[in-house]
């Protein structure tokens, strides 16, 4: 399994601490930046995780920036993606389960990094379920073609 991460100024530390956690867990880990803590523009690591992911680089991503919201949007609109901002493992885990989630978002100044830590355990323990659900993911998908 590989995961590329990404993240902006705001959240180097948190972004530490989920590389390190998906590395404790076997998973490679493709570190996209920022490692700065200079103010950064949250679309470009958005992208960089998104074309990542949709080009199969990355199995998975996450991207992290204040609340998670901005990095996230930056890594849908990249053809393929299905990224969903959490602040709790419930939504991580039926994200993946119902909409086959393929980016994960969250917000370092939102959750701290033992709410991070399980999320991102929910969210790669779960498996996309498919059957009922396939049909309305292919629709959500379809929209990019109009
Ligand atoms: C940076 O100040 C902040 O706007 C950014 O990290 C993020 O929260 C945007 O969605």
């Amino acid at each position: 399994m590989k995961i590329a991460i990404s993240n902006d100024h705001t959240a180097v530390e948190m972004k530490k601490a989920i590389k390190a956690h998906l590395m404790d867990r076997g998973i490679q880990v493709t570190d996209m930046g920022t490692d700065s803590p200079e103010s950064c523009d949250y679309p470009i690591y958005g992208e960089k995780v998104g074309r990542a992911v949709a080009s199969g680089e990355a199995d998975l991503g996450i991207v992290i920036c204040g609340t998670g919201v901005g990095i996230s949007m930056a890594a849908n609109k990249v053809k393929g993606i299905r990224a969903c901002v959490c602040s709790e493992p419930c939504t991580a885990r039926l994200s993946r389960m119902h909409n086959d989630s393929n980016v994960l978002g969250f917000g370092a100044r939102i959750i701290g990094i033992e709410m991070a830590k399980m999320i991102t355990d929910a969210w790669l323990d779960a498996e996309y379920e498919g059957g009922r659900h396939q049909r309305r993911v292919d629709q959500l998908m379809e929209i990019e073609n109009r």
